[in-house]
């Protein structure tokens, strides 16, 4: 962020779009508390926050998804390119032209977790965080392709300190420190709903909340970082978001049909899975004007998230697992446009804050709040040409995201299970399973240890697993 104290003028900026409290609120401050919440008032500019504020926060202004949506192109999981595909992706890891790149800015206020999402104990059967398991998937494919695999991570303000110490403290899990690079998104204020203040989080300090995912472009180019992978020679990011244990850092076919497919540009790809029901809380792959999109799930209309096709299946089946394969040249050209800048999108939240005017603290019961964020998925039209990869949901969908119920570490455990599971019977390996088919057994692979069947089989393995047994492998 710009740390720098507004002008005098840049104060009353601020008074005439509504937010003559901040002002009143510096007098009320001692000296020293006052420089640095000015600094970080000065932050923001009134000029851009007015239309903002005006659009977002007074009303909801988002732009309503478009009229005629018709469900995206998906390259299937039999597609005979894929297996080609391969071997342009391993070329292209083998070169040194694939980083990761990790969305780990978020709150993460659905799972109840006070930490950085990144340092949840996850693994099922080890309780490896989830950064631990990303980094033995970047170690075991470094060891596979024989190069170096840079990191970028996105933290944001909120996070980026716990977040770097956390690896220092754990010896950034046998990686090379020079090989990750931490760098935090921007924060936008949260705003009070239905006086469009911007919140105190406390006194002297502004409530802000994370830019959203699609503040990335902005700070990946701010920070120095893209920068950073042009100086390595890098050329595309394998995109995932921290709290998917089951996303593979580096995946060689989807990189090679991103790198090569006839239908993709190379700057910005997906992969999809089937959506598990019509309510499924994931985006969903479009089309509209022949341009790929995501429609986020709360934006999709009801009508169209329920229709079916002839056979009975849902017509948008195409559910965004937030897996993405970008160019860094596509990254460096919109972020390098002065007129580039994704939409925002209005979220009412609880946002506890501090009333400059009563001198209380306010723990609300009901949302009071607008956040505004940005989405990585918005940049997907402005790719020339964007190609949608299916893929199978146990293989690289088993998210951490609520406490409990869809989508939480139990049912995450349960799909690493099942994952294990099928590798080891790929491999000829007799699994316990209950009468309901689910596993009688807790299993854990390691990263390091395998990355698909076909590595699986290449190691030592047990002939049966025992009922009831806990096995890392
Ligand atoms: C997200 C996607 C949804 C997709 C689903 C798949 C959005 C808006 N929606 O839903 O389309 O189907 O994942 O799991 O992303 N993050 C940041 N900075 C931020 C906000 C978020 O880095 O400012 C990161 C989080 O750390 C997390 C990810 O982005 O890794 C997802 O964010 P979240 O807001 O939880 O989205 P979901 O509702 O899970």
């Amino acid at each position: 962020m710009n740390m720098t104290t507004p002008t005098a003028d840049q104060l009353a900026a601020f008074a005439h779009i509504g937010q003559e409290h901040l002002i009143r609120h510096a007098e009320s401050l001692d000296a020293g508390a006052r420089e640095r919440y000015l600094a970080e008032l000065g932050a923001f500019d009134p000029d851009e926050l007015a239309p903002l504020i005006e659009r977002y926060v007074r009303q909801d202004g988002s732009l309503p998804p478009p009229t005629t949506l018709e469900p995206a192109q998906v390259i299937a999981m039999d597609d005979p390119s894929r297996e080609p595909a391969r071997h342009t992706g391993e070329a292209l890891i083998r070169a040194g032209k694939v980083a990761c790149f990790t969305v780990a800015g978020g709150q993460g206020s659905r799972l109840g977790y006070d930490g950085p999402k990144g340092c949840f104990p996850t693994a099922c059967a080890t309780d490896k965080p989830l950064f631990q398991i990303f980094a033995e998937g970047i170690a075991g494919a470094q060891n596979r392709y024989g190069v170096t695999i840079p990191w970028y991570i996105m933290t944001s303000p909120l996070n980026h300190e716990t977040t770097a110490a956390f690896f220092a403290q754990h010896a950034h899990f046998g990686l090379r420190p020079d090989a990750i690079r931490f760098f935090p998104q921007g924060v936008m204020p949260s705003f009070d709903k239905s006086t469009a203040r911007m919140l105190l989080a406390e006194p002297g300090v502004l409530a802000t909340n994370p830019d959203g995912h699609g503040g990335s472009f902005r700070a990946l180019r701010v920070s120095g970082a893209l920068e950073d992978m042009q100086r390595r020679g890098v050329e595309h990011l394998s995109y995932f978001q921290v709290d998917n244990p089951h996303a593979r850092p580096v995946d060689p076919v989807f990189l090679g049909l991103h790198a090569s497919s006839p239908n993709s540009s190379g700057q910005f790809s997906s992969k999809m899975v089937a959506k598990a029901s019509w309510d499924e809380k994931v985006g969903v792959f479009c089309e509209a004007d022949g341009r790929t999109q995501v429609i986020e799930y709360s934006d999709l209309p009801v009508e169209l998230a329920k229709q079916t096709d002839d056979a009975g299946r849902l017509r948008f089946n195409a559910g965004s697992i937030a897996i993405h394969a970008i160019s860094v040249d596509f990254i460096d050209k919109v972020s390098g446009d002065p007129d580039f800048a994704l939409p925002f999108h209005r979220a009412v939240k609880k946002v506890p804050h501090f009333d400059p005017e009563s001198q209380r603290h306010i723990d609300p019961a009901e949302p009071n709040a607008v956040k505004l964020e940005r989405f990585v998925f918005d940049a997907i039209p402005m790719a020339d040409q964007s190609i949608v990869v299916e893929t199978d949901r146990v293989e690289e969908f088993a998210p951490v995201k609520n406490a409990t119920g869809t989508d939480s570490i139990e049912s995450s455990k349960r799909l690493q299970t099942e994952r294990a599971a099928r590798w080891l019977e790929a491999c000829g390996v007799s699994v316990p399973r209950h009468p309901d088919g689910t596993p009688n057994a807790v299993i854990e692979i390691s990263p390091l240890t395998a990355q698909d069947p076909e590595q699986l089989r290449e190691t030592d393995l047990p002939t049966r697993i025992e009922p009831g047994a806990t096995v890392v492998l």
